[in-house]
């Protein structure tokens, strides 16, 4: 139950940070990555969204992705998304930290997010290194570079990768000075968000975790609302 503490902590926060994962996107019928639906053609997620995957099988991957693009397009923000996008004008400083690739932050109007895991609608050569948008699902698979044609690949950190250390250093900046944290809908499977979350919480940010199941922070948050994103948003 939301309580007066909780009302006013939240009315007095001028820096407000949300982390999100894969959870907040469930309600607009996007599998999350190691719940049921996290299957396809009987592979994990986690045997494809790999470097080596790609290099043995670049078409494989693609299509992959391109059916994960096609279920984006067909998905819509749903209400978790609409509030954290109008908690931009909400607090006087806001950014959103999310692991997602699904787009559906920016179109529920974020614009001061930083997507450290990557986007699934941006590609990137494997040889010139340029990135570029992808509207729709690409025709051609595997999918080659705009400037160079040489072979492109999605633009997304997979396992075993390098963050980029610019966007990390963003996301770690803010999150250590934010007064409050959302974290939404993630298990805490992976490092770095959960060493960022971990470390705001260090340096006094005040936690509300929003997630039906426990994750590996929940230990450390504040508050925990063991429900549905959407509902509690
Ligand atoms: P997971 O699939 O590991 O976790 C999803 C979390 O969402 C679980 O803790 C669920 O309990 C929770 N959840 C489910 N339905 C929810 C709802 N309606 N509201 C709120 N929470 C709900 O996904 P992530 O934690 O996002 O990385 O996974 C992190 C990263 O692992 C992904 O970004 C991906 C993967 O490797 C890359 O692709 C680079």
């Amino acid at each position: 139950m939301i309580n007066q503490q909780l009302i006013t902590k939240i009315k007095s926060a001028k820096r407000v940070a949300v982390l999100t994962g894969a959870g907040i996107s469930a309600e607009s019928g996007i599998p999350t990555f190691r719940g049921a639906g996290g299957y396809w053609r009987n592979y994990r997620a986690e045997d494809l969204a790999t470097p080596e995957a790609f290099a043995r099988d670049p078409k494989l991957i693609w299509e992959w992705y391109a059916m994960r693009m096609q279920v984006c397009l067909d998905a819509k923000p749903n209400p978790g998304h609409e509030v954290v996008a109008k908690m931009e004008s909400y607090f006087p400083e806001f950014l959103l930290v999310t692991q997602n690739v699904d787009n559906l932050h920016p179109r529920a109007g974020n614009t001061k997010l930083v997507e450290i895991h990557g986007n699934i609608f941006t590609a990137r050569c494997t040889s010139c290194q340029k990135k570029f948008k992808m509207e729709s699902i690409p025709k051609q698979i595997p999918v080659q570079c705009n400037f160079c044609n040489s072979l492109a690949r999605p633009h997304i950190v997979w396992f075993g990768e390098s963050y980029d250390l610019k966007l990390l250093q963003i996301a770690r900046n803010f999150l250590l000075e934010s007064d409050l944290l959302f974290i939404i809908g993630t298990s805490g499977q992976v490092g770095v968000p959960v060493q960022l979350a971990s470390e705001a919480i260090s340096h006094g940010s005040y936690a509300i975790e929003i997630n039906p199941e426990n994750s590996t922070i929940s230990n450390l948050v504040n508050m925990h609302f063991a429900n549905s994103s959407g509902e509690i948003l």
